[in-house]
């Protein structure tokens, strides 16, 4: 069965071709490498065995992305990462973030809903709910206004999903409200690469460790937390991987309850900066510089999920600890440094 992957180059999205291909799908990954490596695909073959099909092809393009499905008729789900994804940016450049996120998905969403049948898994993210009023956060909890840009790109794409579903009985699409994804695969031949400085806490602490950054700042220490850091559901991108293939075969066997459902896909388990910065210390045998400065604007003193409907209703948990997240991460880090 063929199954589309856009930014499937990316961080998330190579991860979870792999687990596709696993499971003997054939994946076809378009990606404008706007934020990932050609080579991304070559790994993908080293751990799998076997080289996705790939295109070129920006989806702010409507015209290309018409084109695309003109050439490819037989794909039978699509799973959709392709996004620009970093908050800070989003507030400096709204424009980029409505049109890369709104566009594209718009763009697809007008191929795939004209097809006899589809299958579609959106990336969605735990940024949705804001700051919650309870703990852990169910999928019913309220979404609350944007903080930023790229937030409410999240929010008005599950919109524009759920809208299009309601008119369209051939279109089958499920939300995954991701939080936050750290680690990479056991081979080490693929993980989170960014550009420049990471904005996330994971890759942050492993490039501090390993020399490229000076010291790691904590963003507050004064939060009503247990230690008065922040606290997140950190969950393992493999096994978010595994969450897609999960999704995507309710649908494609049609054990879905409506044409659009929402999961959070989490472990259930909040954890404070200083507790990811003691995971990594116990499995690197490193102590790693920081300082403890002040908040970050936009943060959220605690969020992590509540994963009942993820476990008993879509029938998937994540396997992985923080621990063995921090391991693959370090490993990631040393290879991509030659260490
Ligand atoms: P990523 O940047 O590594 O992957 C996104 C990929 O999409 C990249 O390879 C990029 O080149 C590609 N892309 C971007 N715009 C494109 C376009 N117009 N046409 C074709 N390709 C395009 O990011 P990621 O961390 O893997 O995130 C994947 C998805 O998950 C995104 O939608 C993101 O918003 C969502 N998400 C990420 C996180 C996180 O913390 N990483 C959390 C929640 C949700
Ligand atoms: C985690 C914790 C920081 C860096 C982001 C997006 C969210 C979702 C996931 C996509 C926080 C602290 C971080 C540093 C630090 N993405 N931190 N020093 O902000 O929870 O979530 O990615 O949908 O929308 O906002 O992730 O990794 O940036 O931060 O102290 O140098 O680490 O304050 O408490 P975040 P993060």
């Amino acid at each position: 069965m063929k199954i589309l992957v856009t930014g499937g180059l990316g961080y998330i999205g190579s991860h979870t071709v792999v687990e596709l291909q696993n499971k003997g799908y054939e994946v076809i990954i378009v990606d404008n490498l706007s934020n990932s490596s050609i080579e991304v695909l070559d790994n993908i073959e080293k751990i799998t065995g076997k080289k996705p099909a790939f295109e070129k092809v920006d989806l702010r393009e409507k015209d290309t992305v018409s084109a695309f499905f003109k050439k490819y008729t037989d794909i039978a789900g699509v799973i959709h990462f392709a996004a620009s994804i970093f908050v800070n940016e989003s507030v400096e450049n709204p424009l980029l973030y409505y049109e890369n996120n709104l566009n594209s998905l718009i763009y697809l969403l007008k191929e795939v809903s004209a097809k006899k049948e589809m299958a579609m898994i959106f990336s969605s993210s735990c940024t949705v709910y804001g700051q919650a009023d309870e703990l852990p956060i169910t999928e019913e909890a309220p979404v609350k206004k944007a903080e930023a840009p790229y937030g409410n790109t999240k929010q008005i794409g599950e919109e524009i999903i759920a809208d299009t579903c309601k008119v369209t009985p051939n279109l089958k699409a499920i939300s995954l409200r991701y939080f936050n994804p750290v680690g990479g695969h056991e081979t080490a031949l693929i993980g989170e690469t960014p550009q420049g400085k990471p904005h996330h806490l994971v890759p942050y602490i492993t490039q501090t460790a390993i020399g490229i950054r000076e010291q790691l700042t904590v963003f507050g220490g004064d939060y009503p937390t247990k230690d008065g850091t922040c606290i997140r559901d950190y969950i393992h991108v493999v096994d978010l991987g595994k969450a897609h293939v999960t999704a995507l075969e309710r649908l494609l066997n049609n054990k879905n309850e409506t044409n659009y459902e929402v999961f959070n896909i989490g472990t259930g388990t909040g954890s404070s900066v200083f507790e990811v910065i003691g995971s990594f210390e116990r499995i690197s045998g490193e102590k790693l510089n920081f300082k403890v400065a002040d908040r970050r604007p936009g943060d959220v003193a605690a969020i992590y999920a509540d994963t009942k409907k993820a476990n008993e209703v879509l029938g998937w948990e994540a396997k992985s600890t923080l621990d063995e997240a921090m391991a693959s991460a370090w490993k990631w880090e040393k290879k991509v440094r030659g260490k």
